[in-house]
């Protein structure tokens, strides 16, 4: 059942049961938990107790590589690793910078696809643009190299298609990256230099350093492609739902679009054609805007369901170690009591 028929149901359930409702779901026991001080206490407080995640069911076994993916891992040194890995190698503002050459690339790509549209006197799909811009520039953080339109095609159709031809499409790209990594060593200094200059470490690059620290060993190809696969897919529709909300709002609300023309104003340059990045900094009605978009319209409606590491009590609850817990997160950011 998708969120938008079963939220409804929930909302009745709570009104009558109270904040932190129980469902058999097949053979599953399913909490959902509505009210915001539960969540602050779990995900919060105890973090690391309700930081598991339930088993997977049999596919997103075969996705995943067995859990081996940061969002489906059980909760221990080795989900401590791969997310570490991603927050502070690739997510890490100081890393986000070296990736600015690759923002203003599919800035350019989307900026192109618009002015065609507009010219051909076509509608302009945004939805469409925006993930298309975010999947390149994800493809490129996460493989290092600009790849063509039709490669890139290639890994969204497979991505889409889940397992079939999954594996023949991302393992060349990681023994490319793999090569262009030991190649890299043995350069000569002179030439190294130059090359160090244009390197940009992407996700492989971090993927192919890390140690499995229960197994002691390297990931396999096989779970580097399901990390990669799940850095595009948690990246793409994400970002560009929420960037598609933002806009919506902008041309609904006309005071506030010009309310935010007025900081751009501000802010650009004599001379220049677009905000530096550096700039962002000096746009606090920006950054309000994308948090109001964000709490009005969140991607995701619940997070991720979690699960706990031993048999809990929460608020005045009972939590089984063996139940999904769901926090519905979208409903405590449209709470009109804060
Ligand atoms: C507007 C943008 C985004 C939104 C609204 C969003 C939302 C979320 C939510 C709700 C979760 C579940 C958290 C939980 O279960 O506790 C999550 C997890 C995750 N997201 Fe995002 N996300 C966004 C962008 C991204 C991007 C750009 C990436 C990477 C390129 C990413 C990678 C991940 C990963 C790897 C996880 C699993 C984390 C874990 O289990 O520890 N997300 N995201």
């Amino acid at each position: 059942m998708s969120a938008f028929k079963v939220e409804p149901i929930l909302r009745s359930l709570h009104a009558k049961f109270g904040p932190m409702v129980t469902l058999r779901m097949g053979t599953r026991t399913a909490i959902f938990v509505a009210d915001r001080t539960l969540a602050h206490e779990a995900l919060i407080q105890s973090s690391a107790v309700y930081a598991d995640r339930p088993p997977a069911a049999a596919t997103r076994k075969i996705i995943s590589s067995n859990q081996h993916v940061i969002g489906y891992c059980s909760y221990g040194p080795t989900w401590r690793l791969l997310r570490r890995n991603l927050t502070a190698e690739i997510l890490h503002p100081s890393r986000v910078k070296s990736y600015t050459h690759a923002r203003n690339w599919v800035l350019q790509i989307l900026q192109n696809r618009f002015e065609s549209q507009a010219k051909a006197g076509r509608p302009i799909c945004s939805m469409e643009h925006f993930q298309h811009a975010m999947f390149c520039l994800l493809v490129l953080m996460c493989f290092g190299d600009k790849l063509d339109e039709d490669q890139i095609k290639r890994i969204k159709e497979v991505q889409r298609q889940m397992i079939v031809n999954f594996h023949d499409v991302l393992i060349p790209l990681i023994r490319a990256r793999k090569k262009a990594k030991e190649e890299r060593v043995n350069k000569s200094k002179e030439d190294k230099k130059d090359y160090e200059d244009e390197y940009v470490l992407s996700y492989v690059d971090t993927l192919l350093a890390l140690e499995l620290p229960e197994e002691k060993r390297k990931l396999t190809e096989e779970e580097m492609v399901s990390l990669c696969s799940e850095f595009l897919d948690a990246g793409t529709d994400t970002t560009s739902t929420a960037l598609q909300w933002i806009m919506a709002n902008l041309v609904k609300y006309p005071q506030i679009q010009e309310k935010l023309f007025v900081e751009i104003k501000g802010v650009v340059q004599d001379g220049e054609e677009r905000i530096k990045e550096e700039e962002l900094q000096k746009m606090p009605y920006l950054k309000a805007i994308i948090l109001e978009g964000l709490r009005r319209h969140p991607p995701a409606h619940f997070v991720l369901p979690h699960a706990v590491t031993e048999d809990v009590i929460l608020g005045k609850y009972a939590v089984p170690k063996d139940a999904t817990i769901n926090f519905m997160v979208a409903e405590m950011g449209w709470d009109p009591k804060v």
